[in-house]
């Protein structure tokens, strides 16, 4: 067996000295170009890798590469290091546990983390939701929703939005508006689903303001719920508070409680997806709470699970406990590694929580002076450590410029950050930093990413 180019360093890779930004060979260095060169020899061409680096070291902020770069990270492993990577409670508590107990399976017979983990999340979950099911990913969770849904109200229809981003099964992409890459080829899909308009104001169909613009499009909503063949069969509404994916679309405040009201009068569950907006990254434990809307199910995952993979569906007994026995399930949900990190991640996120608000303001700042500096950037938009520059190739038309956002990120690998992409059309960069992340070091994340847009625009233009 060949050995991976980069073991050397696996063996003596830094974790707490971990500084930067750090550019030592361009990127991709030359052991990063070996590590690709693997990567499409053994691995399906399905999985896409966005960053050509071969990353072997994380902390906090900061992220290595085998050939020694060190990036601050703004993509946190798409949104998941919400108090950075590996916090040392964390760490402690999964290597603790791997010490008492890796598996055993929650089907064959409880133990403390699980449990635990249950009373926590009826804890700070908003009001009434207080049971929970655990599972591996933020796209089985959603399935789990859908299917709990489902046996609840014994209907099958479902409505999400054409923006929308749930995941990667068969019924995620069905729930998912974009077709490339998610959906193409993978036919047939969920026929039951109906794909609405988020209220995404920039790009309103009607071109309303945001107050407008998301009365109007709960009004569509309910006009296509009250179709024929779809009328008194809706089973869910599955919503994102804040669109992540989608190129981390905000609502106008009205848009959730609408939502909620209408749900209200047709019977329908409400499904509040906070897989990627949730825990802490808008500033609130929930970004639901910033819409002062109580959900019937909240989704989980991501930075729940502090690193490890998890997902998970919290809601209200009534609904919950609808499906039969043995129904739901799997072997590995909740695994009790995970359930510890969990448990450790919630308490970090949530002491860190009141960092956001400063950070916010830093964020939003320097964004706004990218725009204006900037005509390239149609719109700048996020809440607490969740936001998105949206380029176009003209303001006025709103054409969007997915080239210019996968330039930005390049470049900004050259100058030392990780950045991610998102947007229906591609054409958006995405910040994700972790909420504790220290201020200065966010601001200078910050130029290196103006500069990045500089040098990305004088390529365009060379
Ligand atoms: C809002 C939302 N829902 C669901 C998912 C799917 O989660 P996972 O990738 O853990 O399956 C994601 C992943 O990005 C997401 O952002």
């Amino acid at each position: 067996m060949q050995a991976h180019p980069t073991q050397d360093i696996m063996a003596k890779r830094p974790t707490k000295d971990l500084r930067g930004p750090k550019i030592v060979a361009i990127p991709p260095g030359p052991k990063s170009k070996a590590a690709m060169a693997r990567k499409e020899r053994f691995i399906t061409n399905g999985v896409k890798v966005a960053l050509p680096i071969d990353v072997t070291a994380a902390q906090g902020p900061f992220v290595q590469d085998a050939d020694g770069n060190v990036y601050i990270d703004l993509g946190g492993g798409i949104g998941v290091q919400t108090a950075g990577h590996r916090p040392p409670s964390v760490v402690r508590a999964a290597k603790d546990e791997l010490d008492r107990l890796t598996h055993i399976s929650f089907m064959v017979a409880t133990y403390p983390g699980y449990t635990d983990l249950a009373a926590r999340m009826a804890e700070i979950c908003p009001p009434g939701l207080t049971k929970s099911i655990f599972l591996n990913s933020g796209s089985e969770a959603i399935e789990n929703a859908v299917k709990i849904s489902r046996a609840a109200t014994k209907r099958a229809w479902l409505v999400s939005f054409k923006t929308a981003f749930h995941g990667r099964t068969l019924l995620d992409i069905s729930l998912t508006g974009k077709d490339k890459p998610y959906r193409e080829g993978f036919g047939p899909l969920v026929r039951e689903v109906i794909l609405a308009d988020y209220a995404y104001p920039y790009r309103d169909p009607q071109g309303l303001p945001p107050a407008e613009c998301a009365k109007a499009r709960v009004e569509e909503i309910e006009r296509l719920i009250n179709q024929p063949e779809v009328a008194g069969r809706v089973a869910a509404i599955l919503a994102e508070p804040v669109q992540g994916e989608g190129g981390m679309i905000v609502p106008p405040k009205e848009f959730f409680p609408a939502l909620r009201k209408l749900c209200d009068a047709h019977g329908i569950v409400l499904v509040d997806d906070e897989v990627q907006a949730g825990m802490g990254r808008t500033g609130r434990l929930w970004a639901i709470e910033n819409w002062n809307t109580v959900p019937d199910l909240l989704v989980s995952g991501k930075a729940v699970g502090g690193g490890l993979p998890f997902g998970g569906v919290t809601g209200k007994p009534a609904i919950m406990d609808r499906p039969a026995p043995g129904s739901l399930g799997g072997t590995f949900g909740g695994n009790p590694v995970v359930c510890a990190a969990a448990l450790k991640a919630i308490d970090v996120i949530r002491k860190a929580l009141p960092k956001t608000r400063k950070l916010e303001a830093l964020i939003r700042k320097r964004l706004e002076e990218i725009f204006e500096g900037h005509e390239a950037v149609g719109e700048v938009r996020g809440i607490g450590a969740m936001w998105a520059l949206e380029f176009v190739k003209d303001r006025r038309t709103k054409e969007p410029d997915a080239e210019l956002a996968r330039a930005v990120q390049m470049a900004g690998l050259k100058n030392g950050l990780i950045l991610l992409t998102a947007g229906f059309f591609n054409n958006c960069i995405r910040l994700l930093p972790p909420i504790n992340i220290p201020l200065p070091l966010m601001s200078k994340a910050l130029d290196l990413l103006e500069d990045s847009l500089d040098l990305a625009l004088v390529g365009k233009a060379s």
